[in-house]
């Protein structure tokens, strides 16, 4: 028999007031899995977290979370889940140490087992040289650290993570997804929200994207990318002027809308068969006397999903920068 999902969602609603914030959200998330919501602001994510987590009742619709009823069962539900930011407000006057030790007496850890956690997840956070200092002297990034250290301290079988990267500079970024990675490694169920269209490509199981309330396209990030088609493969024309020639002369090998971007002198073209293509692209693009600066073949990212999905680019403010996911299949500058 299979086992019940970790998360169960169907036809979430919610108004706040005149606004509707969830439209009838449906999401599944086996055990031990990492379930990705991806939208840009306002979609709806963490309305859904809130509801999910038993902060708030939903209008319509039911969810189970670890087999329990999100409304019925809310008390019990809430020892077994942890939320990052809600739990872990933590005291300004105690140090980074001592949140974390109070976390879990809280949570009715034993002292030693307390402390040994504490120390663990300090270490993980990079706050070991902070971890004597009281949390006032904290830097913003730090604080946010110290926050999703203390959601952690239980290991809960379902972490509920919203936005967990943001403010984070890319050293926070890694040790957390580190952390997610080895959290459901030992069999914890995730669902974390991301405005990071890269994050849910590293990190997440099954991606959700949700769009004005409701889930829009459902699947891992491979079968999302494929729902989008074929490659795409990038040019940068080693002269402005020659943009306008090179898109004409590519659009033979094009399978969709060719993007030409002026400032960057770059051409994005949808290939269907792109490794045998480049070949034939230098060829042509010789033959015009068109010099290139970068030709690169790569996989449509969660950004060209999104785009296709919505019709509109997806809200991505302070995006990471380039990580191996992004990195292009094939490349070869001349
Ligand atoms: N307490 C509230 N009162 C009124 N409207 C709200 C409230 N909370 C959220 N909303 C509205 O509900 C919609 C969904 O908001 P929600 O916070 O769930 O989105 P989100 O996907 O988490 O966005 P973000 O990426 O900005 O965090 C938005 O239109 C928002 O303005
Ligand atoms: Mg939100």
């Amino acid at each position: 028999m299979p086992n019940k999902p970790a998360i169960l969602a169907e036809g979430l609603q919610k108004y706040y007031g005149k606004t509707r914030a969830l439209a009838g959200l449906d999401l599944v998330a086996e055990e031990g899995t990492v379930l990705g919501l991806l939208g840009p602001n306002g979609a709806g994510k963490t309305t859904a977290v809130r509801i999910l987590t038993t902060l708030l009742r939903p209008d319509a619709g039911r969810a189970e979370v670890a087999g329990l009823d999100v409304v019925k069962h809310a008390d019990t539900l809430r020892a077994r889940i942890g939320l990052a930011g809600q739990y872990a407000a933590v005291d300004e006057n105690l140090t980074g140490y001592e949140n974390l030790e109070m976390f879990g007496r809280l949570y009715h850890l034993s002292g030693a087992i307390a402390r040994r956690r504490a120390n663990e997840l300090l270490e993980r956070f990079d706050l070991v040289d902070a971890a004597r200092r009281t949390v006032k002297t904290y830097s913003g990034g730090m604080r946010r650290r110290l926050d999703l250290a203390a959601s952690l301290i239980i290991s809960p079988p379902v972490l509920f993570l919203d936005e967990p990267t943001t403010g984070l500079d890319p050293r926070g970024r890694l040790a957390m997804w580190e952390v997610i990675s080895s959290l459901v490694a030992d069999g914890t169920t995730v669902l974390l929200t991301t405005q990071y269209l890269e994050e849910a490509d590293q990190l997440a199981d099954q991606i959700a994207v949700v769009d004005q309330g409701r889930v829009i396209a459902n699947g891992t990030a491979d079968e999302l990318k494929t729902q989008v088609g074929g490659e795409r493969l990038e040019l940068t024309v080693a002269r402005g002027g020659d943009l306008d020639a090179a898109a004409q002369a590519l659009r033979p090998f094009s399978s969709g809308e060719i993007q030409v971007n002026m400032d960057r002198r770059g051409l994005v073209v949808p290939v269907t068969q792109g490794a045998q293509l480049l070949a034939a692209v230098v060829r042509d693009l010789d033959a015009e006397q068109i010099p290139l600066d970068d030709l690169a073949l790569r996989r449509p990212t969660l950004d060209d999903v999104f785009l296709t999905l919505t019709g509109r680019a997806a809200t991505t403010a302070d995006l990471p920068e380039e990580t191996p996911a992004d990195r292009p299949l094939v490349r070869s500058s001349r």
